[in-house]
């Protein structure tokens, strides 16, 4: 009986606790005119109940609370906005008191000089340089033909063998990358993917700087690979040759003149932007495609006709690609099914009103873009698999279509990351043919991943 009390009193005490301390923040953060929603525990927020249960959290809450709701999630107080026109407003309206709103860790990593840290005229001149290598003439001229001789050589010899397909295409991204940019020599190449992936995972870790974190070995890995890219640009610079690779475009750039502080993080930015995004696409289509036969079966019709007017080792080339329409119709369904990107983050620079609101200065807002992917408005049958309804172009441009964000920070590398992509699946389904070995999880969110590999058993096609 004494022990049942001790209890009980053990209960009620903390129940009495817990509630206090909900309380307790509420009332902090209480304040007029703001959104509704619930803050959750002090410092911690509703972080775990927001990574546990992922979009069923966003949904819950805005079955509450509306499309526009305060939380406070990953350190920082927040307010989740679900509405696409909301979102598209903010978007379109950066320079009205709103600026990115990535954690400190993920700029610290990157680079003061990092498109995502800077605002205004410096935005401008990162983006300007970032536009002119990531054209479409310098697609066309120069980058299409090194992503082809990479995944040429990359995808030449899968036959046979039992790959994890996740390892595969993030090591595709990162060396494709790599050889845009115009880092090809193998010792050169090692390190920096070595140094590079260990500056990705800080990047995604809590800011702790202290021996032994992924926070400071983030650091470590900015570090090396700041000391890789000078030398390398260094060299460029006192030789006489010029080359016709990103860096190239970088260092001879007149317009933009950055300082080689800004060219290395410029260079970061472009292996960070488009690491993940290109791999896990490249990934989940190969998934998609392994289980819809009949999408795989047109799509690879569309390149053996391609390869049909061209040698085995003839490179494919801007006309070849821009025809690839089916699968241009792949790519983005493969990205909205699996949702790539959430959404995007942004900050409030002073006290501000949206959409009859206060948002005090400070605050993230989450453009969560997420449910605008199974609107059935927009997308009939959302939850299906369907590249055909792609082929009406019209939808690729529809304003609430942020697969790619949208306004002022709409992605540059949009046409890069298709081309990559695309070049990836000309290969793979004109050589070989695939099964799943099964038994693989795959996580959906925060990020799309399968924890232990995604593995496939490869044969040649001929
Ligand atoms: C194909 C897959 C890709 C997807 C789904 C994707 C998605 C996105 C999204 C949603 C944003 C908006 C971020 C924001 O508003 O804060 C963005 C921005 C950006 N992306 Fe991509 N991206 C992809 C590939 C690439 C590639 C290959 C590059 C390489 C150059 C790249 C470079 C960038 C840069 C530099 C920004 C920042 C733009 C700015 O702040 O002005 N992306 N991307």
């Amino acid at each position: 009986m004494a022990v049942f009390l001790v209890v009980f009193l053990v209960v009620v005490v903390l129940c009495f606790i817990c509630t206090a301390l909900l309380r307790w923040n509420e009332v902090r953060y209480r304040k007029k005119g703001l959104p509704p929603g619930t803050m959750g525990w002090p410092v911690f927020g509703e972080t775990t109940e927001f990574l546990k249960q992922g979009p069923n959290f966003m949904k819950n809450q805005r079955a509450r609370y509306g499309s526009f709701f305060k939380s406070h999630i990953l350190g920082c107080p927040t307010i989740v906005s679900m509405d696409p026109e909301l979102n598209r407003y903010i978007l379109l309206n950066e320079g009205k008191g709103l600026v990115p709103g990535y954690p400190q860790s993920m700029l610290d990593i990157l680079g003061k000089c990092n498109i995502a840290a800077v605002n205004g005229s410096a935005h401008k001149a990162m983006r300007g340089s970032m536009l002119s290598i990531v054209s479409p003439s310098t697609i066309r001229d120069q980058l299409l033909p090194k992503i082809d001789e990479f995944m040429r050589s990359h995808l030449s010899n899968w036959g046979g063998k039992t790959l994890d397909i996740q390892e595969k295409t993030k090591e595709m991204a990162l060396l494709s990358s790599f050889y845009q940019i115009g880092i090809a020599s193998d010792e050169k190449s090692e390190s920096l993917k070595t140094e590079f992936c260990k500056l990705v995972i800080g990047t995604l870790s809590l800011p702790i700087n202290l021996p032994g974190t992924n926070y400071n070995r983030g650091f470590k890995g900015r570090k090396n690979v700041i000391e890789i890219l000078r030398k390398i640009i260094e060299e460029r610079r006192a030789s006489p040759s010029t080359h016709n690779d990103m860096l190239g475009g970088l260092i001879g750039d007149n317009r933009y003149n950055l300082s080689i502080e800004e060219i290395m993080d410029q260079i970061i930015t472009v292996l960070y932007s488009g690491y993940e995004t290109v791999s896990t696409t490249s990934m989940m289509a190969v998934k998609y495609l392994h289980d819809h036969p009949r999408a795989l079966q047109e799509l690879r019709e569309e390149h053996l006709a391609i390869r049909k007017h061209k040698g085995p080792d003839d490179p494919i080339d801007w006309n070849d690609y821009r025809s690839m329409k089916f699968t241009r119709a792949v790519i983005f369904e493969t990205m909205r099914l699996a949702t790539i990107v959430n959404g995007v983050l942004r900050q409030t620079t002073e006290d501000m009103e949206l959409n009859g609101f206060l948002i005090p200065k400070g605050w993230r807002i989450y453009v969560y873009t997420r449910e605008s992917n199974y609107d059935s408005c927009l997308y009939p049958d959302p939850l299906a698999f369907n590249p055909w309804r792609w082929k009406d172009r019209s939808l690729e441009s529809h304003h609430h279509m942020m697969l790619f964000g949208g306004g002022t920070r709409l992605c540059p590398g949009k046409e890069l990351g298709i081309a990559e992509v695309s070049t990836f699946l000309h290969y793979f389904v004109t050589k070989y043919r695939w099964e799943e070995v099964g038994g693989d999880t795959l996580m959906k969110f925060p990020r799309v991943e399968a924890p232990n590999g995604f593995h496939i058993r490869v044969s040649s096609s001929q």
